[in-house]
């Protein structure tokens, strides 16, 4: 059984990489890049496939499992989907960007009709917080609101950066009705205790607004971060900048910005970096609180979107799926280094 990674010598990818060929998986590793392709393939001892994702039908007859780690993840997602339903393939990626989750949703039949699994965010979006929806929903079905966030810790590396700028000028994003609406950036802020004291948190329009209602069927969903309050500020203020950040020109310079100049977390970082992740589920009359402590961002993406992998090569339900859905809500307990559900 074969593990292709698209998007193999980026950071994250890279990570992923060497993680799948230290646990013995099958691997090929991909990106549009041949020098940089080959160059890893021969540093870690595995075939290597140079091709743009327009051209990725065609290289994925003999693969078992796609795990994209190219990103942002609108530029790429479509023609690798489009080519994992064509050839058999089950896909899996590392996105957090909401309009990808949604528009991969909507691939569920046709997915179910090739026989094939559609997975994405497997990575820190949004395993953590995806578990914590549907245990969450295990404690309290009757559930109609859930609110889901993260207290981060260290730096982001330049894909990340690129992928949030590629969204800057999409605003704010709640869950309603079961249907996801438009809202100014961070139009809610409260005082949040996700595991080491209360902080300041503002809404974001993080990818469990989509993922966490295929989860659990609830339909009012807010995704929350902690931000120093003088962030919390600024986010509310740069709504008046988001129609900024959808000029073309604004937004490239803006990415070869990020490309030239943001390194991602240091080994030291991945290792000693924590975050903590925190949900709550409400009927109106009862509320249940659960939380989870994970090691650093990058280092959980590299655990999780390893072991989804293997388990997709394993054994693969079809049709889209979430990572609770999946796996089960305790998939993130059993990553290393992630301790909890602690419940209240
Ligand atoms: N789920 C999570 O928690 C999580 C965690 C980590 C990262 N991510 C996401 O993963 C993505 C990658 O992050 P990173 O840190 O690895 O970034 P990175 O170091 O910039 O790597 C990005 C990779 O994607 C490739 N790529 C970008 N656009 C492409 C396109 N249109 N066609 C083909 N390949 C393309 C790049 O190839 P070139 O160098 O040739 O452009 C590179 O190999 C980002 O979107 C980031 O937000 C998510």
């Amino acid at each position: 059984m074969t593990l292709l990674i698209y998007g193999a010598y980026g950071y994250t990818g890279e990570l992923v990489a060497e993680e799948a060929v230290d646990r013995g998986l099958d691997v090929v590793v991909a990106g549009r890049n041949e020098v940089r392709t080959d160059h890893l393939a021969a540093r870690l001892g595995v075939p290597g496939r140079g091709f743009d994702v327009g051209a990725a039908d065609d290289h994925l007859d003999d693969i078992d499992v796609c795990l994209n780690c190219a990103g942002p993840f609108v530029e790429t997602y479509e023609p690798l989907v489009e080519a994992c339903l064509e050839t058999g393939t089950h896909y899996l990626d590392i996105t957090g960007e909401l309009s990808v989750f949604e528009a991969i949703a909507e691939r569920d039949r046709e997915a179910e009709k090739a026989g094939v699994c559609l997975l994405p965010g497997v990575g820190f979006d949004v395993v953590p917080t995806d578990c914590l929806a549907g245990h969450l929903h295990d404690r309290l079905p009757e559930a109609d609101e859930l609110r889901l966030g993260f207290d981060p810790s260290g730096t982001i590396s330049k894909g990340t950066l690129a992928s949030v700028i590629e969204h800057a000028d999409a605003g704010g994003k709640v869950r309603r009705g079961g249907r996801i609406v438009d809202v100014p950036t961070a139009h809610a802020r409260r005082q949040i205790d996700f595991g080491r004291g209360e902080r300041n948190a503002v809404t974001v329009p993080w990818g469990d607004v989509s993922t966490a209602y295929y989860t659990t069927g609830i339909e009012n969903i807010e995704t929350y971060t902690a931000v120093p309050p003088l962030v919390g500020s600024a986010m509310k203020l740069s709504r008046f900048a988001a129609p900024l950040f959808g000029l073309p020109p604004v937004k490239e310079a803006l990415q070869t910005l990020a490309r030239t100049f943001v390194d991602g977390p240091s080994e030291r970082q991945r290792e000693e970096g924590a975050c903590y992740v925190w949900g709550e589920a409400t009927d109106g009359e009862t509320t249940v609180t659960s939380r989870v402590k994970t090691p650093e961002t990058y280092a959980l993406t590299v655990d999780a979107a390893t072991t989804a992998a293997e388990r997709i090569l394993a054994d693969a339900p079809t049709g889209f799926e979430t990572p609770a859905a999946a796996f089960g809500p305790e998939f993130v307990l059993a990553l290393d280094g992630v301790e909890g559900f602690f419940d209240e």
